[in-house]
């Protein structure tokens, strides 16, 4: 039984519209939805930029409810075509430039895609959105039509050591290109409910891990480099504090807000596992030491070296995600002991993902972050 506002007991089909679903979060909330929920229609979205990956989806490639279309939120002809034909009533807005230090080296391309794009996005699902009919869905209740737009606890700023977890109602201090420009698509699409109706949700959430995140990433750069023989570049003092969230614990958090969430609101999402990067970093040594079979570098530990800070580095982020617990009832299913686990195990056992992906593009891009 489903008693939310927006949900008959007979559960509805949606149509999504999935941007960005090509990439680390994106490509992990297709996979889980096409499984979760195979009769909804599931159409991703994605300009297949150095982050994409369409290769993720291939297992879905050919089903009858999934579609893959390579292209770019900032087009809006073709999101006023494909909102049209897929009839969509739920979209769930991913796609971004997400990495920090590529914000630093270029902030242009973060104002495009994050803020043009998603203010493309608004302005294409409002004109869809009030443009009547919606065909009925086949068992005739409400659609509960969404944009939710995932977006990042960054847009807070950055915490001291006593400071209290950020809430839904902690003011925005955006530090970065990348969380400015995520600051400015939140407020846009918080704008389109408060002005248009638009039934927006926002969800904030921290830092996730798991299969499937691009190598630039701390989790996965530390595996990478570990199992090449690499040193593992740690920021700064290393005290600088992440709350660490699984990628799969995010998607089910989403899926509550999709079914059950209320238009207008926002909602913080984090797995309430604060932890330094030095500490983080140790163990992933530790976790590769015991599962890495044949390590260039043993201990891992030695591979270690504290590298030049990156510029305005936010020192502690944590969140509370207590509304959601209480007013939609998800907490986080996977401790991080048992995600590192995980994400090291698949980081192994999937060389033929990650490999091609340290292409030249990427070797220069790490060079310029880290050799200078
Ligand atoms: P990612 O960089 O791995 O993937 C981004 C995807 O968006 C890629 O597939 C890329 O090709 C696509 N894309 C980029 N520009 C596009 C454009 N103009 N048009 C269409 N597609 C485009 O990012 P991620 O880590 O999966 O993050 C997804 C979303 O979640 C982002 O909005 C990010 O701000 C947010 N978020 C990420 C984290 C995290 O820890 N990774 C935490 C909280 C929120
Ligand atoms: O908090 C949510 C955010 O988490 C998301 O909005 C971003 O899209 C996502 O990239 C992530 O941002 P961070 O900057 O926190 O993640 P990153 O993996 O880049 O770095 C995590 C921490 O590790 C951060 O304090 C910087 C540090 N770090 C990172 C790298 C890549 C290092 O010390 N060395 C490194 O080489």
């Amino acid at each position: 039984m489903i008693d939310s506002w927006n949900e008959k007991a007979v559960r509805v089909h949606r149509r999504l519209l999935v941007t960005g679903g090509a990439g680390f979060i994106g490509s992990n909330f297709v996979l889980y939805w096409c499984d979760t929920y195979p009769d909804d229609r599931v159409v991703v979205l994605d300009a297949l930029t150095y982050a994409g990956n369409r290769g993720t989806l291939a297992a879905l490639e050919g089903r009858e409810n999934f579609r893959f279309v390579e292209g770019d939120i900032c087009d809006r002809t073709l999101l006023d075509k494909l909102l049209q034909a897929e009839n969509i009533d739920t979209v769930a807005h991913f796609a971004a430039e997400s990495h920090v230090d590529r914000s630093i080296l270029g902030p242009g391309a973060f104002v495009q895609t994050n803020v043009v794009g998603t203010f493309t996005l608004l302005e294409a699902f409002r004109q869809h959105w009030k443009t009547p009919p919606f065909i009925p869905p086949v068992n005739g209740g409400d659609r509960g039509e969404i944009f939710l737009h995932v977006s990042t606890d960054e847009v807070y700023g950055s915490l001291g050591p006593n400071d209290p977890a950020f809430t839904e109602t902690t003011p925005y201090a955006p530090n970065s290109p990348y969380s400015a420009s995520k600051a400015g698509s939140d407020h846009l699409v918080r704008a389109y409910h408060h002005t248009y109706g638009l039934p927006t949700i926002i969800t904030n959430c921290s830092n996730n891990y798991g299969p499937y995140q691009f190598p630039e990433k701390l989790i996965p750069l530390m595996c990478i480099n570990a199992l090449i023989g690499k040193h593992l570049p740690v920021y700064g003092d290393g005290q600088n504090v992440r709350d660490w969230l699984y990628v799969i614990d995010h998607c089910r958090a989403l899926d509550v807000v999709i079914h059950r969430g209320k238009p207008g609101e926002t909602y913080n999402v984090g797995g309430n596992n604060e932890v330094k990067n030095i500490d983080l970093v140790q163990t992933l040594c530790e976790l590769m030491d015991e599962l890495a079979p044949d390590l260039p570098v043993r201990p891992c530990s030695n591979l270690i070296a504290f590298v030049k800070d990156r510029q305005g580095h936010d020192r502690r982020y944590a969140i509370n995600s207590t509304k959601l617990k209480t007013q939609l009832d998800w907490s986080p299913s996977v401790t991080v002991e048992e995600g590192l686990r995980r994400t090291v195990e698949w980081y192994l056992k999937n060389r033929d993902w990650w490999e091609p992906l340290l292409s030249e593009e990427y070797q220069t891009y790490y060079r310029q972050v880290y050799v200078s």
